[in-house]
C-alpha cells in the first residue's frame, strides 16, 4: 500500500506534525466516482444539517449555481494548499485553473500533481486578481497566511466568486464582521477551514450534549498544549529571489524583509496571533459546535508569558484564558512548551485507536452535572466518562477533510450553506481575538458586548478591534 505524507498544522515547525496515511483511506488512487462523492458529501451534509444555522443570510440559492463543472483558483501554494489541491482535484468535475503564489519557488509540487490529474494544466500566477478577473473561475481556495484572508475573501466576493478560506478566517474582530457583510451582500458561499465541523463525530457530540445526557454543562476546558522550542529573533536581510515581499505583506504594516517573519509568521500579531490562532482555533471551534454554538462570551481574561524558554516572542509561549458564558465558564490553555504532550497520532486520526487523554495535547473536557465528555479533533471523536474512568458512551471519528472538501464543492452546486459557515467561524475566531486583546492590553479582564462587538470597559481594547491597513490593501468600511 502506498503512503502519502500529510502535513497537519502549519507554518512554524513547532506546530507541525507529519503523519503517514494509506492513500486509499483519504483519497482513492482512481478518480473518485460520482456515486462515492455524493455518498461522502451528503453523509456529512445530512449529519451536520440538523444543527446548522443560516443566521440571517439571504438565500444563497438566488445566486447562480456553477453547474457540474467547477473551476477553482488556489491562492497561496504552501503546505495546506497542497492538501486542498490534492483533495479537491480528485472530486468529479473539479479543476484548478490557477495556482497563485507571491513566491515563485512555492507550489512546484502542486503544479506537477495537477498537470498529471487534470485534462488542462493549471496556470501559475503571482497576483490573485488575475484569477478574480477570470469569469470562468467559480471559486477560490485561500490558503495564504492569515493577514491576507479577509481582504482576499472580500475581493473574491466583489468579483462574484465563492470562497474556501482557511482558518483562522481573520486577524481581527472588525475584519471578520466585514467578511460576513460581504458574504451577505454578494450572496456567495463561504466555507472556512474549520474542518471538524464536517466530522460526523462533532455532530454526534453536539447531539449527545443537547440530549442532556451529560446533565447541565457547568465547565469546559479546552487544551492546546503543543511542543515548542526557544524562539530566536533573526536579522533583516534581502528577500529571497522570486519573492514579492511587498505583496506578501499585503495589508500588514510595511517592514524590511526578515526571514523570521516570512518563514515563521505565527508568533506575530500582524500576521496570525500565535498558537491560539493557528491551532487552538480548531479546538475552540469544535467546542463551540459541540456546545450548540453559544454566542459571544460576556467577558474574557488572558494571562500569559514566555514562561518556558524566555523567548522574546510578541505572542507569548503560553496563554491561559477564561471566558464567561454566564451559566458556565470555559478555559483555554494554549502554548508551545509542553514537549511531553502529543497531538493525536495517525492511528487515532485515521484508525480505530483511542488516545491516552491525559497526555493528549489537543483535548477538550466538557463537564456536565452528570458526566464528563472527552472530545478530540483531527477525527479523534469523543468518550463519556463516569466515576472510576468507566466509558459509558463514545463515537470514534476520522480526519474530517474527506468530508469538508466535498461539502464545499457540493455547496457550490447546491447553493446550500456549507458546514463551516462564516458566521459561526467568525464567532469561533473571535474567541482568539478576544483573548489576544485581553493579553495585549495588559492581561486585563475585558467586558464584551456581543451585539455591537465592542468592549465596554477598555478603549485600549477597542483600538485593537481593527488593524491599520496599508494603502492599496485596505478593506473598506462599506464592503
Ligand atoms: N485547516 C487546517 O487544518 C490547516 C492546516 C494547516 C494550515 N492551515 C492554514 O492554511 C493557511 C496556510 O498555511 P500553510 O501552512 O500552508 O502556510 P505556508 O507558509 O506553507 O503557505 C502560505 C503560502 O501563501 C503564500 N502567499 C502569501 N501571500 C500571498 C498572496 N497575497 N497571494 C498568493 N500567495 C500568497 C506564501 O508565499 C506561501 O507560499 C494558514 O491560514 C494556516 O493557518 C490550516
Amino acid at each position: 500500500m502506498k503512503l502519502l505524507t500529510l502535513r497537519v498544522g502549519s507554518g512554524s515547525p513547532e506546530n507541525r506534525l507529519t503523519v503517514f496515511v494509506p492513500i486509499p483511506s483519504i483519497m482513492p488512487m482512481k478518480p473518485i466516482t460520482r456515486r462515492r462523492f455524493i455518498a461522502y458529501s451528503s453523509e456529512a451534509t445530512a449529519t451536520i444539517a440538523a444543527g446548522s444555522t443560516v443566521l440571517g443570510f439571504p438565500a444563497i440559492a438566488e445566486a447562480q449555481s456553477p453547474g457540474d463543472q467547477i473551476v477553482l483558483a488556489l491562492i497561496g501554494a504552501g503546505g495546506r494548499a497542497a492538501s486542498h489541491s490534492t483533495g479537491m482535484s480528485r472530486l468529479p468535475g473539479v479543476e484548478f485553473k490557477y495556482v497563485c503564489d507571491v513566491w515563485k519557488d512555492r507550489g512546484a509540487g502542486i503544479m506537477q500533481d495537477l498537470e498529471k490529474v487534470q485534462k488542462r494544466a493549471p496556470q501559475r500566477i503571482s497576483d490573485m486578481r488575475a484569477a478574480l478577473d477570470d469569469k470562468e473561475v467559480n471559486a477560490v481556495v485561500i490558503a495564504t497566511p492569515e493577514h491576507w484572508h479577509a481582504l482576499a475573501t472580500v475581493w473574491a466576493r466583489q468579483a462574484g466568486k465563492d470562497v474556501y478560506v482557511e482558518k483562522n478566517p481573520s486577524i481581527s474582530i472588525w475584519e471578520g464582521r466585514k467578511m460576513i457583510e460581504a458574504a451577505r451582500k454578494y450572496r456567495r458561499i463561504v466555507q472556512v477551514g474549520f474542518q471538524n465541523r464536517s466530522g460526523p463525530y462533532a455532530a454526534s457530540a453536539r447531539d449527545y450534549i443537547a440530549s442532556g445526557k451529560l446533565g447541565r454543562i457547568v465547565h469546559v476546558k479546552v487544551y492546546n498544549m503543543l511542543d515548542g522550542s526557544k524562539w530566536e529573533p533573526k536579522p533583516d536581510s534581502e528577500p529571497p529571489a522570486g519573492l514579492d515581499w511587498d505583496a506578501w505583506l499585503g495589508p500588514a504594516p510595511e517592514v524590511p524583509y526578515n526571514p523570521g517573519r516570512h518563514l515563521n509568521w505565527h508568533p506575530w500579531w500582524d500576521y496570525k496571533g500565535g498558537t491560539l490562532a493557528d491551532d487552538a482555533s480548531h479546538q475552540l471551534d469544535l467546542t463551540r459546535m459541540a456546545l450548540g454554538d453559544p454566542p459571544h462570551p460576556k467577558s474574557v481574561l488572558c494571562i500569559g508569558g514566555n514562561y518556558a524558554f524566555q523567548s522574546q516572542r510578541e505572542v507569548p509561549e503560553f496563554q491561559c484564558i477564561t471566558y464567561d458564558y454566564g451559566d458556565f465558564a470555559m478555559t483555554c490553555e494554549s502554548g508551545n512548551a509542553t514537549n511531553y504532550l502529543r497531538k493525536f497520532p495517525g492511528e487515532v486520526r485515521f484508525g480505530d485507536k483511542w488516545p491516552h487523554w491525559p497526555t493528549s495535547a489537543t483535548r477538550v473536557e466538557i463537564y456536565g452535572t452528570k458526566a464528563m465528555m472527552y472530545l478530540g479533533r483531527h477525527g479523534c471523536g469523543w468518550q463519556v466518562v463516569v466515576e472510576g474512568g468507566k466509558v459509558i458512551d463514545q463515537d470514534k471519528g476520522y480526519f474530517p477533510d474527506k468530508w469538508h472538501q466535498p461539502n464545499f464543492i457540493d455547496c457550490l452546486r447546491s447553493r446550500k450553506q456549507p458546514n463551516s459557515d462564516l458566521e459561526q467561524a467568525h464567532h469561533s475566531a473571535c474567541l482568539v481575538h478576544l483573548a489576544n486583546t485581553s493579553y495585549r492590553v495588559g492581561q486585563k479582564q475585558l467586558m464584551f458586548d456581543g451585539a455591537t462587538e465592542r468592549f465596554t470597559n477598555s478603549e485600549a481594547a477597542n483600538a485593537l478591534l481593527k488593524p491599520t491597513y496599508r494603502k492599496h490593501y485596505r478593506i473598506p468600511e462599506q464592503v
